[in-house]
């Protein structure tokens, strides 16, 4: 297999690995901390997932065959191919970079392209196991996406000195296994909080182009409309079995999911000041802007939506987030001090996260027809 030029025109995700393989062997790093740095497992660090393939490669996808072709014509056609790629818009200014937000913007495409890249691993090891086409076929197309978008962002952090070492993260980190089922809650949710993530960030950007201190987020529009797509396929998938949202158990599975992913996004977002202020950006505006737009997305497919608006949900994000600041601070610490103090802080967060789990959530009727198209 020769590697093509680069990981944007990559057709699969093993291409736009090889790519990205040959420019790290091509450039000098100063720095392997950013493989470092993702390689931590931490409850609020990306992490890798391994699931039951074979269950998931019997996946029947024709209840939902006439929108499923729809989708992978769509997805086959691959409108981005070649977006991923620097041109003569990216002005990128590293030295002219405050460092603390230097720091804290290096952290976020770390921990950005390791989320992107942990899709890429689980989706390409989908592909390689199954046999049903129609799963194969989707799975491999989601690979090729994410590793363009990891390959991307670590074209970024090159620059900086910096990389992601895809290869040695793929062989050595950590891989946690989570039954199928939690696969489609917990990627369903991560693809569409992507989405409204990047959109986000993308119109506000918009509005105030002067605020834009790196190119990458000009690429963010057509980025966040691939990952409304894998979202869109994840629901068609939930929508195969409706005993995925429908049973009661379930229906607590997807509220855990819910609050889970939404409060670590909250919790991790708050642990940069720095570059949100820098963005323009009021961080718990758009931590509640961006949960305000997944659930309305949700809607497609998950049989409730949190409460975002009761009184018990920020100020309770607000101690999740104070807890995770006083367990990082007693690990720093050690000793019997620091234990004493991290065990606290665990159990500090704990209760704030039964008490917003505990808040009723408002009850939704799914559609018959999950298909949204990217609207914000
Ligand atoms: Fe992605
Ligand atoms: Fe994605």
């Amino acid at each position: 297999m020769t590697a093509p030029v680069h990981s944007a025109f990559a057709n699969t995700a093993e291409e736009a690995i090889a790519a990205q393989d040959a420019l790290d062997a091509a450039t000098p790093m100063t720095s392997e901390k950013a493989t470092e740095v993702a390689m931590q497992n931490t409850l609020l660090t990306p992490r890798f997932y391994t699931t039951d393939f074979e269950e998931m490669d019997a996946i029947d996808v024709s209840s939902v065959r006439e929108e499923w072709d729809i989708l992978i014509d769509q997805m086959k056609s691959d409108p981005n191919k070649g977006h991923f790629k620097k041109t003569d818009e990216w002005d990128a200014d590293w030295d002219g970079m405050e460092p603390a937000l230097k720091a804290e913007f290096i952290d976020f495409l770390i921990s950005s392209c390791t989320a992107e890249f942990s899709g890429c691993v689980l989706y390409k090891e989908m592909k390689r196991r199954g046999s049903n086409e129609d799963i194969t076929t989707l799975f491999q197309l989601m690979a090729r996406d994410e590793a363009r978008h990891a390959g991307f962002i670590n074209d970024a952090l090159r620059e900086a000195g910096i990389r992601v070492n895809l290869g040695f993260l793929t062989q050595k980190k950590k891989y946690t296994y989570f039954r199928p089922k939690f696969i489609y809650y917990a990627t369903y949710l991560s693809e569409k909080i992507g989405y409204a993530r990047y959109i986000t960030i993308f119109r506000h950007l918009e509005q105030n182009p002067e605020l834009r201190f790196h190119p990458i987020f000009k690429w963010f529009r057509e980025w966040c409309n691939d990952e409304f797509s894998h979202g869109e396929a994840f629901a068609l998938l939930l929508k195969t079995d409706p005993k995925l949202t429908e049973s009661f158990t379930n229906k607590l599975w997807i509220k855990f999911f819910l609050t889970a992913v939404y409060s670590t996004m909250w919790v991790r977002d708050h642990q940069r000041p720095v570059f949100h202020d820098a963005l323009g950006v009021d961080v718990t505006w758009y931590g509640q802007e961006v949960f305000r737009k997944t659930s309305e997305i949700s809607k497609q497919v998950f049989p409730m939506t949190l409460d975002i608006d009761h009184p018990r949900w920020r100020p309770n994000l607000d101690r999740m987030e104070a807890a995770s600041r006083q367990i990082a601070a007693a690990k720093e610490r050690g000793g019997v001090l620091g234990f004493a103090s991290r065990v606290g802080g665990m159990a500090k967060a704990a209760f704030a996260f039964v008490s917003i789990f505990t808040i009723p959530a408002h009850k939704n009727a799914v559609p018959d027809s999950p298909r949204m198209e990217p609207a914000y």
